[in-house]
């Protein structure tokens, strides 16, 4: 981009696992980025994020949240996009009971209603302020119809929000509520919505505080020999999403302005079997939870026609493993509590 062409885009949750890597693609390619959290005089993570290439003269950060629209005016003044990935899956009620526990009408009112709300509050800020495009970080949790396909598609195999309410599964009907809400909110408006549905995220910690609530905080513990995540290895699978992946699809799909929709942000899927099994090259034996006994569920298959038509390479789940591991080691990023 010259000098002149330097656009502005607006990335909310900046300090994320997801927001952080979006910070640091967008950088790289030459764009002003207003980064949100919570509260930006949260030392570890503002100064790790300015230590980004590109950030001290590109990088502007805001404390905003999701609950209050207006604290995204100023981030979003003169952006042409926002991306939202500031809407943790809430996963317990305001009273800490877990999701699955509540009620229809807590659970509607204190995990699916705030989701919803949050992502509205963005997008309303984004409209107001004149940005175009709106990039909406969500979750396979948005893929699982009661019958799923074969191959999954995401444009065939979307959650039935009253089906996941009426199980309790309030935390999964969140993200398919939320993104239904923004769909109808940008085609009113006339913007641009691209929707990604990452699973898992494993890779290199960019911040300290990446190792605080994720996943990656299991792999840090079992790295220093720690039980805990399971007992016994499951019998199904998980799929498996690697940050930088994630990060660079959002700005292929900013910068095409043909792409719109729901798009799988993910490498594959492996069984808990075989995860294991490639944890097993980085912790010690210990840690390890007792073997399965018998032989694992076929891993979700996907048809990836629409992951791949944004043109970026995915990374392989052994890559991802072995980035999270060398880098942990590379810092010696303490295990959380
Ligand atoms: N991580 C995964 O494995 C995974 C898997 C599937 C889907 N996802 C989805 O992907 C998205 C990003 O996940 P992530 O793991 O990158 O999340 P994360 O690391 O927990 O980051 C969340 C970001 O949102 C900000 N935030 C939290 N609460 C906020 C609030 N009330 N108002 C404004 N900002 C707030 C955080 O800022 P602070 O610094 O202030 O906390 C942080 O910047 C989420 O929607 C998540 O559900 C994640």
């Amino acid at each position: 981009m010259s000098k002149a062409e330097v656009k502005t885009i607006c990335i909310a949750g900046a300090s994320g696992l997801a927001g952080a890597y979006m910070v640091k693609e967008a950088l790289a390619r030459g764009y002003r980025v207003n980064g949100t959290l919570r509260d930006i005089s949260q030392l570890d993570k503002v100064s790790g994020l300015m230590r980004l290439p590109g950030a001290a003269e590109r990088l502007h950060l805001f404390s905003a949240d999701n609950s209050v629209s207006e604290s995204f005016d100023a981030p979003l003044t003169q952006a042409d996009a926002v991306f939202i990935t500031c809407i943790p899956t809430l996963k317990h009620g305001a009273d800490g009971t877990p999701a699955a526990e509540l009620d229809r009408d807590r659970g509607m009112s204190e995990i699916i209603r705030p989701a919803e709300q949050a992502c509205l509050n963005i997008l309303r800020a984004a409209q107001r302020q004149g940005a175009k495009t709106a990039v909406l970080c969500s979750s396979t949790a948005s893929a699982e119809p009661a019958t799923p396909s074969f191959e999954k598609h995401e444009d065939r195999d979307i959650s039935d929000a009253e089906m996941q309410i009426q199980q309790r599964k309030y935390a999964q009907a969140q993200k398919i509520v939320m993104e239904a809400t923004a769909e109808a909110f940008t085609e009113e408006h006339g913007m641009r919505l691209c929707t990604f549905l990452p699973s898992m995220m494993v890779g290199a910690p960019l911040l300290p505080s990446h190792l605080k609530g994720h996943v990656l905080s299991f792999l840090a513990k079992l790295r220093h020999g720690k039980t805990g995540w399971h007992s016994t290895v499951p019998a199904g699978s998980m799929s498996l999403t690697s940050p930088d992946n994630l990060a660079k699809m959002s700005l292929a799909a900013l910068e095409n302005p043909k792409a719109a929709g729901r798009y799988f942000a993910l490498s594959g899927s492996w069984s808990w079997a075989r995860i294991y099994q490639e944890i097993a090259e980085y912790v010690p034996l210990e840690a390890l939870p007792a073997p399965l006994g018998k032989d694992p569920e076929p891993p979700t298959r996907f048809d990836f026609s629409k992951r791949d038509s944004l043109g970026v390479p995915m990374r392989g789940i052994q890559q991802m493993f072995a980035e999270f591991y060398e880098a942990y080691e590379h810092v010696r990023l303490a295990p959380q509590a």
